[in-house]
């Protein structure tokens, strides 16, 4: 997609039904699809500083959909998702989900999930060692396994097929799109403490003047540094805490092989030790939670340095896998490969302090909603929600559900903490695997 107007174009026009998306990823993408919707007065705008290639965290996901949250609207938001993705041409693929415990407790958590999944309407159960290993054959290892929980109804999202979809069909309903870097913001406060209004987006290319246009933020990991820029002299344009913070995450791949006969793998994940792993069709893939939470700073793409401290992180992942030595013979010298020459990458995604979203209005800035923190999984789902929110006008009222799920993700739900025990919370959640340790 190339830029169908320029900043001069929208500064001729200024309109104050216009909305600017920033940020392109599979959540700006289905924000333009679904404010986009037939019948609406809005001239919809997407900005994002590269629409050529995928720079943000969309372009590396390997798309599980576990639809199962312990967090009751994450679980909705994902049935929502997944029933969307379904409706997009190779957008999901049904293979199922696979849990494995090894421990008596690890078995009782399963079996907790299990009836959980079946109050929520997903259809799950509890297998054997020997119906898990049947479904993924070269990952499991019946004799290390004590049971199995499957998900038929889960599966893999194409994440990049998704947002080409959403992205070709707004243009097609007329959203408009202009590749630019957003630098910052000009605001304006006024003395009586009502709200306050950004008045223009700063970019690569110049301002952009808004008159009043309302401005999403669909800017994944780069959100909070866009809103409470840390060095420079600018000032956060909002005083409620934005706690967004990008992680380290790795991830690698087997060497490429042919395609498997008969049915496709689930998703395997081994929630005891923080692993899970996915065929990829050509090439088996594998991710790890089990280190200490890694808080950085992205540059322009989500893709960050390799910490040597991964290397062991990886091979130790491979121990649950049957095929774990596969992942380590990628590279020309074999075994002896350093990671390095095995191409894992350190992949970059955020973390809150509950898990949740920061998505909807925020509330000391008019024009200003966010819209991240969001993973593949609930990301359509939570962009038709902030859609319906944004399109539904003074007259109409929210339903009862809605109002639920708008109250989970408030972007104001954390006013008055402070940002280094926000920081420590959402950190904590990184491998805390069913949020089993932490309370609210
Ligand atoms: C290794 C890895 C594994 C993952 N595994 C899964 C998984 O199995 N299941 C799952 O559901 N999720 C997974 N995720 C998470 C998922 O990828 C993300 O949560 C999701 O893609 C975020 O989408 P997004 O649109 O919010 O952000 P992004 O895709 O990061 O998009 C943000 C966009 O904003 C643009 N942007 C940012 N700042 C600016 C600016 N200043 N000016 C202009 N443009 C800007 C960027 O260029 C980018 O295109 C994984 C992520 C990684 C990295
Ligand atoms: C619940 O959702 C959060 C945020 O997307 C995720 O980190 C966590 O792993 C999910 N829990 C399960 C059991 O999948
Ligand atoms: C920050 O301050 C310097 C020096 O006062 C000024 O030149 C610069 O324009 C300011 N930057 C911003 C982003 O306001
Ligand atoms: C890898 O496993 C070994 C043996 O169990 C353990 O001592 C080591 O701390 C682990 N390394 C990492 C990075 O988790
Ligand atoms: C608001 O309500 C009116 C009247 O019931 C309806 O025609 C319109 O479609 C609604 N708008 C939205 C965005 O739901």
């Amino acid at each position: 997609m190339q830029s169908t107007l320029t900043v001069a174009d929208l500064n001729h026009n200024p309109s104050s039904q216009r909305v600017l998306i920033v940020g392109g990823g599979i959540v700006g993408a289905a924000l333009a699809f679904y404010l986009s919707k037939p019948n609406s007065s809005r001239h919809i705008v997407l900005l994002d500083r590269s629409l050529e290639e995928s720079l943000g965290s969309t372009g590396h996901a390997p798309g599980f959909v576990g639809q199962l949250n312990e967090s009751s609207a994450l679980t909705r938001l994902a049935q929502d998702t997944a029933s969307e993705y379904l409706s997009i041409p190779g957008g999901f693929n049904t293979v199922g989900g696979l849990e494995l415990a090894t421990t008596a407790s690890g078995e009782q958590t399963l079996q907790s999930r299990c009836k959980k999944a079946r109050a929520a309407g997903l259809p799950a159960e509890i297998i054997t060692p020997e119906a898990a290993a049947s479904l993924a054959p070269d990952f499991i290892n019946p004799d290390t396994v004590k049971t199995g929980l499957h998900f038929p109804s889960d599966g893999t999202a194409d994440a990049q097929a998704i947002t080409s979809y959403f992205t070709h069909e707004a243009r097609a309903r007329g959203v408009e799109f202009l590749e630019a870097a957003v630098t910052g913001f000009a605001t304006v406060y006024n003395d009586d403490g009502t709200p306050g209004e950004i008045t223009a987006i700063r970019t690569a290319k110049g301002d952009i003047n808004l008159a009043g246009s309302t401005v999403i933020l669909a800017t994944g990991i780069w959100t909070s540094s866009l809103t409470s820029p840390a060095n420079g002299n600018e000032s956060s344009i909002t005083q409620f805490p934005v706690p967004i913070i990008p992680v380290a995450h790795p991830y690698t791949f087997t060497p490429a092989r042919p395609a498997r006969m008969g049915k496709p793998y689930p998703f395997v994940r081994w929630p005891e030790h923080h692993v899970y792993a996915r065929d990829h069709g050509d090439r088996d893939g594998l991710g790890s939670y089990d280190h200490a939470p890694l808080q950085l700073n992205p540059g322009d793409t989500a893709i960050g340095a390799w910490p040597s401290s991964f290397d062991e992180v990886l091979l130790n992942a491979t121990s649950h896998l049957k095929n774990g030595k596969e992942f380590l013979v990628q590279g020309r010298q074999g075994e002896l490969d350093s990671w390095a020459a095995k191409e894992p990458f350190n992949g970059i995604f955020s973390v809150t302090p509950d898990n949740l979203p920061l998505a909807g209005r925020v509330p000391d800035v008019s024009n200003l909603w966010l819209c991240a923190a969001i993973w593949v999984t609930t990301a359509a789902g939570t962009a038709k929600l902030i859609s319906r929110e944004i399109l539904r006008g003074s007259q109409n009222s929210t339903s009862a559900e809605d109002e639920e799920l708008l109250k989970a993700v408030n972007p104001a739900r954390f006013q008055g903490l402070e940002a280094e025990l926000l920081t420590a919370q959402a950190l904590g959640r990184y491998n805390n695997i069913y949020n089993k340790e932490t309370s609210r």
